[in-house]
């Protein structure tokens, strides 16, 4: 009698709230004093595998080929080209059996890298900093949102603004702002270095690396360091897909694109839609697949934000070197990636890049390789690296894949314990590919 007695009691109680209180036959519009929006619902990985499989010959080869054509149920990381190639798949629990019966069918060698994926993905949501967390708080022991960065960016432009500019390239697709500093000691006629990061969602480890390579910029002790810093002017972007970025931390964690709407799917790879040779390889036309290029060479709005700041500013800042942070496999990788064609200072990058990788195996023992991104990953076009050097000539230009290695049992899941000694070893090649350049001429003024 009591339960059914009280809400009625309730409405009776307090008539001026009971307009908010909406049934179905209301009507009322979402949002409307409702409170707080209902969490969105997030995509969740219990018992999904990670495969790594062989393709031993030409029949596997085109096994995989209908696969990744035929199931979603699958998701490739890269996609089956070659024979003696390794791939690594992400397998959905309800498909668990099938994958794994057609692998022995085909007599496929494979290994299992990771049998419960939603595992990996609650242990590293735990090392998020709180949303409430202060600025100076910020750290390389956890992994922070796009607001805990900005917010880290205002204040170090706050407390040295003498040395940190905010930048702002304008809104992303769904209007967040994509943001980053300038850092510059105020030293005369110096070239810049542009950083851009976190173009793919999911790599979580770019970001914090770009955080990071600020931080030792403008704060470390070691005096080559300091020396590097002020030679430079620096223009970097922690996170050019900030609304993917978004979704990964609310939604889904294996997010890579950026979150446009097309039809029953969302989403274009922003690194398959810088317009130079665009779509050519490498790349879908589906804007359901995961390296879907776009409906045009140019077409998302972060594309245009990046391309827009780098064609206003290339020849007034004098960027010279460009460097591209994604994840993973440990690669150190420079253009082309659409084409097998050599830059025409192929020999100067390729020397510049085994150096850096060197560097990085001097200090922390991990092996890094260096190539073109045609040679050491796979081919693909419309990446921004080969817009950034084949249309601006900009002719230092670099993407790293970070860690961890090419069979990573984490993918991009990399543990925030990984990140200090990630991006640490990073920073150090990238010193090497800095002062090696300059070496070599590439930031004389003439
Ligand atoms: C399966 O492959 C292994 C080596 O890859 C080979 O030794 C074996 O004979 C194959 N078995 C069948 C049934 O094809
Ligand atoms: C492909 O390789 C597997 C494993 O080595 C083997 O069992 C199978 O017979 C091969 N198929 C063809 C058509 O060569
Ligand atoms: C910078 O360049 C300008 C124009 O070439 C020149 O006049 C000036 O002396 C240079 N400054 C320094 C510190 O080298
Ligand atoms: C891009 O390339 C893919 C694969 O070749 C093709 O299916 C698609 O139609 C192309 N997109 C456009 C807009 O031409
Ligand atoms: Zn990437």
């Amino acid at each position: 009698m009591l339960l059914w007695c009280t809400p009625l009691l309730l409405i009776w109680i307090i008539p001026s709230r009971a307009a908010s209180f909406c049934t179905k036959s209301d009507q009322c519009p979402i949002g409307d004093n409702l409170g707080p929006p209902p969490a969105i619902a997030e995509a969740r990985y219990d018992h999904t595998r990670i495969y790594q499989v062989e393709l031993s010959n030409q029949t596997h080869v085109e096994l995989f080929q209908k696969l990744e054509e035929a199931s979603d149920s699958c998701s490739f990381m890269g996609h089956a080209r070659a024979v003696g190639q390794k791939l690594t798949i992400m397998v959905t629990s309800h498909k668990v059996a099938d994958f794994d019966d057609l692998l022995h069918s085909y007599n496929v060698s494979h290994r299992i890298l990771n049998y419960n994926f939603q595992e990996l993905i609650d242990e590293n949501y735990r090392d998020v900093a709180p949303e409430s967390s202060g600025p100076e708080q910020l750290n390389w022991k956890q992994y922070f949102p796009l607001e805990s960065i900005y917010k880290w960016m205002e204040m170090l432009a706050q407390q040295r603004p003498e040395v940190v500019t905010m930048l702002d390239m304008g809104t992303s697709t769904q209007g967040l702002p994509i943001r980053g500093v300038r850092i510059a000691f105020g030293r005369e006629n110096v070239t810049s270095v542009f950083v851009e990061s976190g173009i793919h969602a999911r790599e979580w480890i770019a970001p914090a690396t770009a955080t990071y390579i600020i931080d030792q910029l403008l704060n470390s002790p070691d005096p080559r360091v300091q020396e590097m810093a002020r030679s430079h002017n620096w223009l970097i972007f922690p996170s050019v897909n900030p609304d993917g970025y978004r979704y990964t931390f609310k939604g889904d964690r294996m997010w890579r694109k950026n979150r446009a709407l097309f039809g029953i799917c969302r989403g274009v790879d922003l690194n398959r839609n810088f317009p130079f040779h665009w779509n050519v390889t490498g790349a879908s036309g589906d804007p359901c697949r995961y390296d879907y290029s776009g409906p045009s060479a140019g077409s998302e709005v972060e594309t245009q934000r990046i391309i827009k700041f780098l064609e206003d500013n290339t020849q007034t800042h004098r960027i010279r070197t460009f460097i591209a942070l994604h994840s993973y496999s440990q690669l150190i990788m420079f253009p082309y990636g659409h084409s097998p064609k050599r830059v025409e200072n192929y020999a100067d990058l390729k020397a510049i890049g085994q150096l850096a990788a060197q560097r990085i195996k001097d200090l922390s023992g991990r092996i890094y390789k260096s190539g073109s991104i045609y040679e050491t990953i796979y081919p693909s076009s419309g990446g921004s690296k080969d817009w950034a050097h084949g249309h601006l000539q900009i002719p230092i230009t670099f993407s790293y894949e970070l860690r961890g290695p090419p069979d990573s049992e984490q993918l991009f899941i990399l543990s925030a314990k990984e990140i200090e000694p990630a991006a640490s070893e990073a920073f150090a090649s990238l010193q090497t590919i800095v002062e090696e350049a300059g070496k070599r001429g590439y930031y004389q003024l003439i």
